[in-house]
């Protein structure tokens, strides 16, 4: 069944916005490279691949569903990150909106009684519980650092382990 024009737009909308999340990352991983934090700018780097996957994985369901894509502006990010902990709160407070848009477009799935979108919505929703979770939890654990050198390059060590994993493809998949 054709995807309606609500939808459609409320998708392309979405489309935009994790195309913004991976230039948000993708902005914080360059400034923590300036910071000489190779660990976290590789987390973010990471993190802006993630998203473009779940860019792409909205980009697929309307096409799929012989819909219409649009290519608005994506809006550009702010660039004076003062330091770690400054962005990975950002991104927990970027990722909680990222949240409340994907209910959003559930609730509208729902009211359109469109079960096919509301299904596909369903791995995002698990998912924003785990990406919420991981800003949350490296917020947290820069605030317990503090001013700790030997924390900061601890946790960058940490973070420098992360390894990409496209998970919106089924597993095996090429
Ligand atoms: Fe695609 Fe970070 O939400």
């Amino acid at each position: 069944m054709k995807i309606n024009n609500k939808i459609e737009d409320a998708i392309n909308k979405q489309v935009n916005a994790e195309l913004y999340s991976a230039y948000l990352y993708l902005g914080m991983s360059a400034r923590c490279t300036e910071l000489n934090l190779k660990g976290m700018a590789h987390w973010l780097y990471v993190q802006a691949q993630e998203e473009m996957t779940h860019a792409m994985k909205f980009y697929r369901f309307i096409l799929e569903r012989n819909g219409h894509a649009t290519f608005p502006a994506i809006e550009g990010i702010p660039s004076d990150w003062k330091s770690p902990l400054q962005m990975f709160e950002a991104a927990y407070e970027h990722e909680q909106k990222v949240s409340a848009l994907i209910n959003n477009i559930v609730d509208i799935a729902i009211g359109e009684r469109d079960h096919a979108t509301a299904s596909m919505l369903n791995w995002f929703v698990d998912e924003q519980v785990e990406e919420e979770a991981n800003s949350s939890e490296i917020a947290g654990k820069l605030k317990l650092i503090g001013e700790s050198k030997e924390g900061l390059f601890m946790l960058d060590k940490e973070l420098s382990a992360r390894v990409f994993v496209d998970s919106t493809q089924p597993a095996g998949a090429a």
